[in-house]
């Protein structure tokens, strides 16, 4: 073997060179017999290999043997992939599935009730092992285990994925109004179904970074964002790119999400970014870099009219304007639609077509029976009549749970420290409102993806 797979730098690395050119052909997987960036309905797969010839192929009982083939960036922990592996396996009905990161390889077999790992190695030991990965997912034992008088399916099925990453900006120019506990939770939400979500904090009260865990030491000295952080993408084009500044959330969310944190001195620094042009168009460029390694991005944006916000709108391809509907944050729109115009004159000198505004969407709603009943309605017929702005058909509801779960602590010896956890993890823990709060981000996040056009 001509190169050792542990040096893959990005997940394009590792699904180019030790999928494509190593793993597959060892396989004896001929170019007919494998697919990249496999679309169906809204499960995206990176490799499909088929133990026979099966274009076009539908998947069902009669699916002859194959394999999915998933590539990951090597800093991610791939026991935070499995899920979706399952996912995968189980919904499609796909007996085998490799997982790697260049790193580590692992096998998972799918059984009736569940998947089980059948092989892991390291990276360094692929060659050494791969008589045993012969042996299991192979081209030649997958023909002898496929049945002979299964019929080859007949319909096409597969669809190349192209740049279907999309991303949304969470702004309004009013405070408290749930931007960020929206955009955390629709994340959390999101990324439960089995979306690629990168999460972005360019707000420097830094309220995203902590909620999604990445905030939890006690003392200056241990600050290990002040270096890393939205900020350091914003200053250079030419380096500190999204997996340079990317971290996990900690035990935030399950699956985990990617998350670009923000940091205090974002204020300082701004005046230094304003004085660059450039700058406002970097997280665009950026963002191009990964699209392939996300479905979405959600941005968390300041309650201000800032650069900051600015870049925000410029990088997003959508917009959801979190709004209590009251009568200040209603007063605030106008300043919205103001901005968002200004904006687009700044999207249009780049190319970029108008900001699509999915709409006015109903935060920190009262549950109050006769507020529902007589107040609410009035309040949301406002938002279109008045300030003709769509208004989004999920509403979330105001619940204490929503800030429990984000200020969850944990003690370690004499120190507490910070555990928030998103409302849908919570949910899978405590038994409270958490489970109705869980089900609105749920319901959001089913609108969005169809407002989006996505399944
Ligand atoms: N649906 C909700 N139910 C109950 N509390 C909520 C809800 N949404 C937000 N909150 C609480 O309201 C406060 C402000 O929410 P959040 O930080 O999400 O607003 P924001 O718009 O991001 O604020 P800022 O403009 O300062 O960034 C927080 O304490 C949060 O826990
Ligand atoms: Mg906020």
């Amino acid at each position: 073997m001509s190169f050792n797979p542990e040096f893959c730098r990005n997940e394009s690395e590792v699904e180019s060179k030790l999928i494509v050119q190593y793993l597959l052909p060892q396989l004896g997987y001929t170019p007919d017999t494998w697919y990249q960036e496999v679309a169906i309905g809204s499960i995206r797969l990176d490799f499909l290999a088929f133990a026979v010839q099966a274009i076009p192929f539908v998947l069902d009982a009669n699916l002859p043997l194959s394999v999915v083939m998933e590539g990951k960036h090597p800093k991610q922990n791939l026991n935070n992939h499995v899920p979706r592996l399952r996912h995968y396996l189980t919904s499609l009905n796909v007996e085998y599935g490799l997982i790697t990161n260049g790193k580590e390889i692992r096998i998972y077999q799918k059984f009736p009730d569940d998947i089980q790992m059948r092989f892991q190695c390291s990276g360094k030991e692929v060659d050494t092992k791969i008589n045993k990965i012969k042996d299991l997912i192979g081209r030649e034992r997958l023909k002898e285990r496929q049945t002979k008088n299964k019929p080859v399916p007949q319909i096409p099925g597969y669809i190349k994925r192209e740049n279907l990453m999309k991303t949304i900006a969470i702004y309004h120019n009013k405070g408290g109004v749930g931007k960020t506990t929206v955009a955390v939770n629709l994340a959390a939400a999101l990324s439960k179904k089995g979306k690629r979500i990168l999460l972005i904090d360019i707000d420097s009260q830094s309220n995203t970074t902590f909620a999604t865990g990445l905030i939890k030491f006690q003392f200056e000295e241990e600050d290990d964002l002040r270096e890393q952080n939205v900020y350091h993408l914003l200053e250079s084009g030419d380096f500190n790119f999204i997996p340079d500044i990317v971290r996990q959330s900690q035990y935030f969310n399950n699956p985990e999400i990617d998350v670009i944190p923000s940091h205090i001195t974002l204020i300082e620094e701004q005046d230094k970014l304003n004085k660059i042009l450039a700058s406002r168009n970097r997280l665009i460029a950026k963002l191009k870099r990964v699209e392939k390694d996300y479905d979405l991005v959600i941005i968390d944006t300041p309650p201000s009219r800032d650069l900051y916000a600015e870049v925000a709108l410029i990088a997003a391809d959508y917009l959801i304007i979190p709004s209590d509907l009251k009568p200040f944050a209603n007063q605030g729109l106008p300043t919205v639609k103001n901005f968002v115009k200004q904006i687009n004159e700044s999207r249009e000198v780049v190319g970029k077509p108008p900001i699509n505004i999915i709409g006015v969407l109903a935060s920190k709603i009262s549950t109050n029976p006769k507020f529902l009943q007589y107040t609410f309605p009035q309040q949301r017929s406002v938002i279109s009549k008045r300030y003709d702005l769509p208004l989004m058909e999920a509403v979330i509801y105001d619940r204490t749970v929503l800030s429990e779960c984000m200020n969850q602590t944990i003690t370690v010896g004499d120190l507490e420290y910070p555990d928030p956890k998103s409302v849908i993890k919570y949910a899978e823990e405590v038994k409270t409102d958490a489970q109705k709060s869980a089900t609105e981000f749920d319901v959001l996040a089913n609108e969005v993806l169809r407002k989006m056009g996505v399944n």
